[in-house]
């Protein structure tokens, strides 16, 4: 008999399958038993009565705690009124162990509660979902970049010093010295373009953000293209088709996902180039205008990415910052020094920044020196400042955030349940 994955019994019309799963959740209406069996790939509801299945194994299933494992067999029949349109008629059933009581009810939990017993909740319908949208969306992005020739680059994460600035660095004990663990892989991603024209470093990145807000891990998966002769304009455009790319993948592949999520996919569908651009100081104008307290020159926080973004049905990019919020890697704008050609993509319904990015510093000079200001030690940097030594050109790339796309393709409030075990200020369990 076949093993069957639940989510290909539509194609088993009025056979005898084999199912292999746990117990999700179980009801009886009179002498009617309905079990509802995952698998990890759906849920399918299987029906029997005590006539048919014998009066014992019919009191065990009646008794069977939630998730304890199961094989059962039985004929697939389309029911409209069972979810997933398939029910089974169960023809036997085998219990291959029997669950504690399962400790997550079907009612309400505190978000404590559920983080502690991550491991298990990641099989209930809704993290399901979104981390079955997340595997899909990394398979997208991998999908986007190979099929435009990018080399996949992977950057190392023991680095010996900050990428993004010294406030959110973890340190590592590395033998008779300090290492910390990789803000970004940007820099390494650099030195790829120029040794491969257009490359993409795909890993975990790491920030001691000691901000507890619903847009920060302490461990997050991050992907940054970088590419050889490309200027700020041409990483907006590469980001903006990038993002659309991977949002309608998503779309298309997972309909059943999104539906559990009860997430407004028409919102989704509308995300297509072009992206609207304005630049920091229009973004200012925008704050002011809401009547927002805010002084040229300030970085946005949540709640003024959360205004910006609103006036826009898509992903909004912000352009050209004032040099002194960003990074020391940033090019300085030609037409005003005290700006970099630097950019931001802020997702729409207030899901904040999802992209970070823009055109690298090519001026030696000025690159030493910035690094001397930052505080950050010339030794360390001495293989980056080769970059621009050997063959320096113009380059460009940026940076997404994988769980914040995810919790705003899926719609969900807050970003730890986009990753399966998140890494915040206070939790490092399970
Ligand atoms: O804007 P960021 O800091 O940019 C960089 O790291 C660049 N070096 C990228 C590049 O140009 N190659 O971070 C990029 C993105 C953010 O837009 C956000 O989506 C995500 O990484 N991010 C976080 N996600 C979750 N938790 C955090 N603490 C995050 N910090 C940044
Ligand atoms: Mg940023």
């Amino acid at each position: 008999m076949a093993w069957v994955y639940v989510e290909n019994l539509p194609r088993y019309q009025g056979e005898e399958v084999e199912v292999r799963g746990w117990l999700y959740n179980r009801r009886r209406k009179g002498k009617v038993l309905f079990l509802l069996v995952r698998d990890g790939t759906g849920i399918v509801q299987c029906v029997t009565t005590m006539p048919e299945i014998g009066e014992e194994t019919f009191v065990a299933l009646d008794h069977l705690p939630l998730e304890s494992s199961l094989i059962v067999r039985g004929k697939v029949r389309a029911d409209k009124r069972a979810p997933g349109g398939q029910e089974i008629t169960i023809s036997s059933v085998r219990i291959v162990s029997v669950a504690e009581e399962y400790p997550i009810g079907k009612k309400e939990h505190g978000v404590d509660f559920l983080l502690n017993l991550r491991h298990l909740w990641i099989r209930s319908r809704k993290q399901w979902a979104i981390l079955r949208i997340r595997s899909r969306l990394i398979r997208a992005i991998y999908d986007f970049f190979f099929s435009r020739g990018f080399v996949l680059f992977d950057a190392p994460i023991l680095t010996p010093t900050a990428c993004e600035g010294t406030t959110t660095l973890f340190e590592v004990d590395y033998f008779d010295r300090k290492a910390y663990l990789t803000q970004s892989g940007q820099l390494y991603g650099e030195a790829g373009a120029l040794a491969f024209g257009k490359i993409f470093v795909f890993g975990p990145t790491f920030r001691a953000e000691k901000s507890k807000t619903r847009r920060h891990l302490t461990e997050f998966w991050m992907v940054e293209p970088e590419v050889a002769y490309a200027t700020l304009d041409d990483m907006m455009t590469l980001a903006e088709e990038f993002v659309s790319e991977i949002v309608e993948a998503v779309v298309q592949d997972c309909g059943r996902e999104l539906e559990v999520l009860e997430r407004d996919t028409e919102k989704l569908q509308a995300i297509k180039p072009p992206f609207p651009r304005i630049t920091y100081s229009e973004a200012v104008q925008i704050l002011v205008g809401e009547g927002q307290r805010f002084e040229w020159g300030d970085d946005f926080g949540a709640p003024e990415e959360t205004t910006i973004s609103t006036h826009f049905e898509k992903p909004v990019i912000v352009h050209r910052f004032p040099k002194k919020i960003k990074a020391f890697y940033m090019e300085e704008d030609p037409q005003d020094p005290q700006l970099v050609l630097g950019f931001d993509v802020l997702a729409p319904e207030g899901y904040g920044e999802i992209i970070g990015g823009g055109q690298r510093c090519g001026d030696i000079v000025k690159l030493r020196k910035r690094i001397e200001e930052m505080g950050l030690s010339e030794k360390v940097f001495g293989w980056y400042l080769d970059l621009r030594r050997y063959g320096g050109v113009p380059h460009a790339g940026f940076g997404l955030g994988v769980e914040r796309t995810v919790a705003w393709i899926c719609g969900i409030h807050h970003i730890r349940e986009a990753i399966p075990f998140p890494r915040t200020i206070y939790r490092l369990e399970p």
